[in-house]
C-alpha cells in the first residue's frame, strides 16, 4: 500500500510517500481502508520530534474515516461499514492514518451512518469532537460572549460553528494576522481581534474563553474574564506545555474558573450527539483545503505557513 512514512524527526521534507506492506489483522484489531484523514497540529509536533514517546519510523495520523476491510468483530464492525476513528495512541504508539489502510483496535472504531462526503466527514472526528467537548465544558448560555483564542485553527473554526449551534452566543476569534479577518467572519465568527504578542486588546472581557494558544497565554486570558467566567485550556499552539510558576491564588481572579478538555477522553455518546448536531443543523464542515495522499508534505507546509486557516484534509 502507499503510505507516508517518517523515519526521523524533522520538517515537512521527512514525510516520505512510499510503498509499505499492508498490515495483517490481529486479534482485537480491524483493518480499514482509509478514505480520508484530517491533518492536525499535533502531527506537526510529532513530526518535529516533540512527542517523546513516539519511536521512528512511524506512519503518523491521529484520525481517519473509511470502511472496514477485514475485522475480528464482524457483529459491530461488518465489512464495508463506514467508521470514524481518532486518538487512542493512533499514529503515535502504532501506525496511523497517513496510509491507504490502517490497523486499528476495535474499541477505537466508531461505526456511523452519514450523508457527508468522505472529505467533509474527515474534517470532523478529532477537530469537531475537541471543539464540542471543550464548549460543553464552557457551559455556554444564551446571551453570553465567547472568545476563541487561536480562532484561525481547525479547532477554532469548528468551535465558532458549533458554538452558534449550541447556544445564542456572540463569538469573537483572535488571530496574530488581521489579514485573515474576512475569512474568520465568513467562517462564522461575529467579531475578530488581534492577538498581539500574546495579549488580547486591553480591557476586553468575555464570559467564556476557549484557549487554543495554551499555557503561553492562559494566565493572560484569565484576566479577560467577566465574573463567573471560564477559560478552557484545550490547545497548545504557543508550543508551551506547562504553566510555569503559576500561583493559582494570584493568577485566577476570584469567581472565575479554569478547566481543560482532552479529545483522548472519548465518549461515544458525546461523539454521536456532536455528529447529530452537525447533520441536523446542516453545519458547513467542509475543509478549507484538500490534498491527495502523495502531497502530505504540501498539507503540512500549508498548516505551518502564515496563510494557514481552518481544517485541512488529505484524501487517499
Ligand atoms: N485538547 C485536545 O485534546 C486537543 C485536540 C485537538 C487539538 N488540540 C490542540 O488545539 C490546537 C489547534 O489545533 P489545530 O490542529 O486545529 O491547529 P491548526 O489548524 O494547525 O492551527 C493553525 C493556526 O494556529 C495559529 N498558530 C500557529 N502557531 C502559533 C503560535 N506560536 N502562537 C499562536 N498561534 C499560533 C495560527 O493562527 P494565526 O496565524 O492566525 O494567529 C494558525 O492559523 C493545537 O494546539 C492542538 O494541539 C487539542
Amino acid at each position: 500500500m502507499k503510505a507516508i512514512v517518517v523515519s526521523h524527526p524533522g520538517g515537512p521534507e521527512v514525510l516520505t510517500y512510499t510503498d509499505v506492506p499492508k498490515p495483517s489483522v490481529k486479534s482485537g484489531w480491524t483493518l480499514i481502508a482509509v478514505r480520508a484523514r484530517g491533518v492536525n497540529h499535533s502531527e506537526i509536533f510529532t513530526r518535529d520530534g516533540e512527542s517523546p514517546s513516539v519511536k521512528f519510523p512511524r506512519i503518523l495520523g491521529i484520525e481517519a474515516v473509511g470502511e472496514v476491510v477485514t475485522t475480528t468483530d464482524a457483529k459491530r464492525l461488518p465489512v464495508g461499514q463506514v467508521v470514524v476513528t481518532f486518538m487512542g495512541e493512533m499514529g503515535r504508539a502504532y501506525d496511523g492514518s497517513y496510509a491507504e489502510f490502517a490497523l486499528i483496535p476495535n474499541e477505537q472504531l466508531f461505526p456511523i451512518t452519514t450523508t457527508l462526503s468522505w472529505q467533509d466527514l474527515a474534517a470532523v472526528p478529532e477537530t469537531y469532537y475537541t471543539a464540542y467537548g471543550a464548549l460543553e465544558g464552557l457551559r455556554l448560555n444564551d446571551g453570553e460572549t465567547l472568545m476563541v483564542r487561536g480562532g484561525t485553527s481547525g479547532v477554532g473554526v469548528a468551535a465558532a460553528k458549533l458554538a452558534h449551534a449550541m447556544a445564542d452566543v456572540t463569538v469573537t476569534g483572535s488571530t496574530r494576522n488581521l489579514n485573515k479577518r474576512d475569512q474568520l467572519l465568513a467562517a462564522g465568527f461575529d467579531e475578530v481581534v488581534l492577538d498581539r504578542d500574546g495579549q488580547l486588546p486591553p480591557g476586553s472581557r468575555y464570559d467564556k474563553i476557549l484557549e487554543l494558544i495554551g499555557a503561553a497565554t492562559v494566565p493572560e486570558s484569565l484576566q479577560h474574564l467577566n465574573p463567573g467566567g471560564i477559560v478552557s485550556a484545550t490547545g497548545e499552539l504557543g508550543g508551551q506545555w506547562g504553566l510555569n510558576e503559576f500561583e493559582p491564588v494570584a493568577k485566577i481572579p476570584s469567581n472565575t474558573y479554569l478547566t481543560a478538555f482532552s479529545s483522548g477522553d472519548i465518549s461515544e455518546q458525546r461523539l454521536r450527539a456532536m455528529l447529530r448536531l452537525i447533520e441536523t443543523r446542516h453545519l458547513d464542515v467542509r475543509p478549507v483545503k484538500v490534498f491527495p495522499l502523495r502531497e502530505m508534505r504540501a498539507a503540512h507546509e500549508y498548516l505551518e505557513s502564515q496563510h494557514s486557516f481552518g481544517k485541512v484534509v488529505v484524501v487517499s
